[in-house]
């Protein structure tokens, strides 16, 4: 379908939704207007006049002078249900829904190929940061072997507020929401959920690798506590939430989303605030290193506006890696080196989970173990000791150790 001028559906008017009406309006040169908002709430005050909105979703679905539907709302499910028949009737989408796209990518993949509509997604994945066209269109030649990134900005800015500012976890995290940067539900965030939903898509575009959430390993923020601050800080490292993905011995695709130790030669260590930061390493290029605002009105919006553009001359997505069939599965064995806090009585089970222990600390209260644990084995002591234990990665290990005499010593210390 010929889009030489764009006639957009919105639904949503919150902090994307507004953000991009205002920066649609400030880029004269995209022949694209907003024709009707579809919005939620109708006691809700809103910033323009009440003609412009509707609470009715079918008057911009089968409004058939609307050719685009930008869905920008806080529900995944019901903006599953308006992507699917916006594409149903033939109406490109642009949605910065990352958790729609992670719990629905089969089934949007099939859609787009169904009824052949494009669907774009830039801004669901860091933001301002042009990752997917680049995972998609740059490195088609180039064989990647990892994605590494900050990929959530609430998260980013609460560990930042709390590491530079001293700030406590619950002031940092309304200071995240009152900037508009953190999800409605925030466990999204803080629990490494949203970090995971961008993972899977980040796999999607540079291995070609579907995935749904229950197969990624997320462990968030919630239970940093003061032990690994003070670790971090006497180290001089900082804590960011990481998501991973990289190409194993065995090549397979290693993923994950954890809190890790970065020292200040990671590139990632000078991502501060609502910043996102991707680096990407390859067999000829090495690494390369994307950066720019991961939250926000105005660096979301930049990206909705990119995609609406790009509809313009008919972009969509091909899934490269998808189509080249590499046939790459998920490694759950792979060898982490992990500082694991717990409760002092938790010390000597904790061990037997581990390869081998470079150190470890005990006081009347809790400690840590810091060594090497399998991802299997890591998912497992999380599950078990959910509330008790705290995880932060220090790297990936490259080959397995042996077990110390470390745990004849913790042996020793339970018994008295
Ligand atoms: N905020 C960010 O920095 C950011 C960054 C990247 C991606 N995103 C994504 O962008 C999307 C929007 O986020 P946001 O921060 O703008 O959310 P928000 O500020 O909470 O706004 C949500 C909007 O969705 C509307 N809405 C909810 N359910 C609806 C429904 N069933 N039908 C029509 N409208 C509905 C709400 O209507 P009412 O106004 O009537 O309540 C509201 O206008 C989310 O998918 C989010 O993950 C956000």
């Amino acid at each position: 379908m010929e889009r030489t001028n764009l006639n957009i559906g919105l639904f949503g008017f919150g902090c994307v939704g507004f953000g991009l009406y205002e920066v649609l309006h400030k880029t004269p040169s995209l022949k694209a207007q907003i024709s009707k908002i579809c919005v939620k709430n109708k006691g809700k005050q809103r910033p323009i006049s009440a003609d412009h909105f509707t609470f009715d979703k079918n008057d911009i679905l089968l409004n058939n002078d609307i050719n685009v539907v930008v869905e920008l709302i806080d529900d995944a499910d019901a903006a599953f249900e308006i992507v699917s028949a916006a594409i149903k009737s033939g109406k490109a989408v642009v949605t910065a829904n990352k958790k729609m796209i992670a719990e629905h990518f089969e089934e949007l993949l099939l859609l787009q190929q169904q009824y052949d509509v494009p669907l774009l997604y830039e801004a669901a994945c860091c933001a301002s940061i042009p990752i997917i066209r680049n995972l998609e269109e740059y490195y088609d030649n180039d064989l990647l072997e990892s994605v590494e990134g900050i990929v959530n900005g609430s998260t980013n800015y609460i560990l930042t507020k709390t590491f530079a500012e001293n700030l406590s976890y619950a002031e940092a995290l309304k200071q995240a929401q009152e900037k508009g940067y953190a999800e409605s539900n925030p466990t999204l965030d803080t629990g490494g959920f949203d970090a995971k939903y961008k993972l899977q898509i980040l796999l999607a575009h540079a291995f070609g690798i579907k995935t749904v959430p229950a197969d990624i390993f997320n462990y968030g923020i919630d239970n940093i506590g003061e032990l690994e601050l003070k670790y971090a800080k006497e180290k001089g490292l900082k804590i960011k939430l990481v998501a991973q993905a990289f190409k194993t011995a065995d090549n397979k695709i290693a993923a994950f989303v954890l809190p890790k130790f970065v020292d200040d030669k990671n590139k990632l260590y000078q991502v501060d605030d609502v910043f996102n930061g991707v680096v990407t390493k390859t067999c000829f290029a090495d690494t390369q290193f994307f950066v720019g605002k991961g939250a926000g009105a105005y660096p979301t919006a930049s990206a909705v506006i990119s995609d609406i553009s790009a509809l313009s001359y008919n972009y969509k997505y091909e899934y490269k890696k998808l189509q080249q069939q590499q046939g790459l599965e998920l490694d759950n064995t792979v060898l982490l080196n992990i500082f694991l806090r717990h409760k002092k009585e938790e010390a000597l089970l904790l061990t037997t989970y581990f390869e081998s222990i470079d150190e470890s600390y005990l006081n009347n209260e809790s400690g840590y173990i810091s060594g090497t644990i399998s991802l299997e084995n890591l998912k497992e002591v999380i599950a078990i000791n959910k509330e008790s234990i705290s995880a932060v990665l220090h790297d990936v290990a490259v080959t397995a150790n042996i077990k110390t005499e470390l745990t004849a010593l913790l042996q020793e210390v339970a018994l008295n």
